[in-house]
């Protein structure tokens, strides 16, 4: 059998204009820029505009993202979304997605991953490359975490934003140096209770007392999370260096989950990686969930820091609780 390789083809991002900063923060709870800097390394955050969905910054990252990679929609043979805040619970943002580009009758799903969803759907995508069955999937990370943000809860309120960051998966040639090298993806459902939202599914269906006690927001228990959000990205990483023979001296750059600055350099202290080898953007977007990362990949590429032929380790840990990486040769 023929075996054939996937390569990141294009990038881009969807995010909303409209920011909210620490100082606007401290009008809504009691807390503190300095707090919040200090905690986090989060300074501000974009805010969706409450008549637009996942679906709008998805397709316009998607957009972008077919334009980088010099395709059309019509090229593209599948569409996956990795949300936690899709438009609604049916259909899928993905089919959502696929009208708003103008295309029909090709496979188009979300997958509910957390943080990781970007890295979750790239991996699908890198199968189906690799087998050779399609050549171009479009693979969107795309969370709006404002819309369930409960602001009266200072714990979490903080944390978030929303934003959306979309990659085209293709078919890598013969002479192409760019390629998926490897990904890995896990999950410890043990753990899926640390972070939920509780209301709106089958398990609690939307009521008036689900409403007022505000089921429909993230609820979360940090610390722990904390703990294990180093423990499962080092995991990962380990993983896929050692599989593929790799030290951090190969790795140009390491783009790991925007969720909290102490996290990023704890992990980089555990990998024992140079500060100039990890990307950081967590002061501009705060957590953006399964988009930290889409984002972060296409802000650096662009800017020319990331450049044709480098090697990025990404990496990333959410509810479920799942984690992964990728590493890719752009
Ligand atoms: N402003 C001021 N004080 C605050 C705030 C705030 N915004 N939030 C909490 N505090 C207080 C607490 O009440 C506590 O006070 P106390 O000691 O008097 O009780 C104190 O600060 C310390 O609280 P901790 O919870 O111990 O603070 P910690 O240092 O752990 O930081 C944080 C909290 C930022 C949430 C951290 O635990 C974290 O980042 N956890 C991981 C979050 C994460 O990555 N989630 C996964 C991704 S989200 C997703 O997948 C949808």
């Amino acid at each position: 059998m023929e075996k054939y390789y996937a390569k990141i083809s294009g990038t881009g991002r969807g995010i909303p204009d409209k920011i909210l900063n620490n100082f606007d923060l401290e009008k809504i709870v009691d807390t503190t820029d300095e707090w919040i800097k200090t905690r986090t390394g989060m300074f501000e955050r974009h805010v969706a505009d409450d008549d637009k969905a996942c679906s709008d910054y998805a397709t316009m990252a998607a957009e972008k993202a077919l334009q980088s990679a010099d395709l059309n929609a019509r090229d593209l043979d599948m569409i996956i979304v990795g949300t936690v805040t899709a438009d609604y619970a049916f259909p899928s943002t993905a089919c959502i997605v696929m009208r708003n580009l103008g295309i029909r009758n090709i496979p188009a799903f979300d997958v509910s991953a957390g943080c990781p969803g970007w890295i979750y759907t790239s991996n699908i995508a890198k199968q189906y490359v690799e087998n050779g069955m399609y050549e171009n999937v479009l693979v969107i990370g795309a969370d709006m975490l404002t819309k369930i943000t409960n602001y009266k809860d200072r714990n979490t309120c903080i944390l978030f934003g929303d934003g959306a960051g979309a990659t085209i998966i293709s078919r890598a040639s013969d002479i192409d140096i760019s390629r998926i090298i490897d990904a890995d993806i896990t999950a410890d459902g043990s753990y899926w209770d640390l972070l939920v939202q509780p209301g709106g599914g089958s398990k609690m269906p939307a009521s008036y007392k689900s409403v007022r006690e505000r089921k429909h927001t993230v609820h979360m228990e940090g610390n722990k999370v904390f703990k294990l959000a180093v423990k499962s990205m080092y995991n990962s990483c380990d993983k896929v260096l050692k599989r593929n023979n790799l030290t951090n001296s190969s790795i140009d750059w390491v783009i790991p989950h925007q969720a909290n600055m102490r996290i990023i350099d704890a992990l980089a202290r555990k990998m024992k990686l140079d500060k100039s080898q990890v990307i950081v953007n967590i002061e501009k977007y705060a957590n953006t969930s399964a988009a930290t990362i889409p984002v972060a990949l296409d802000e650096f590429i662009r800017s020319g820091k990331i450049r044709h032929g480098d090697i990025v380790l990404m990496t990333s840990f959410g509810a479920g609780l799942t984690s992964g990486s990728i590493l890719v040769r752009i």
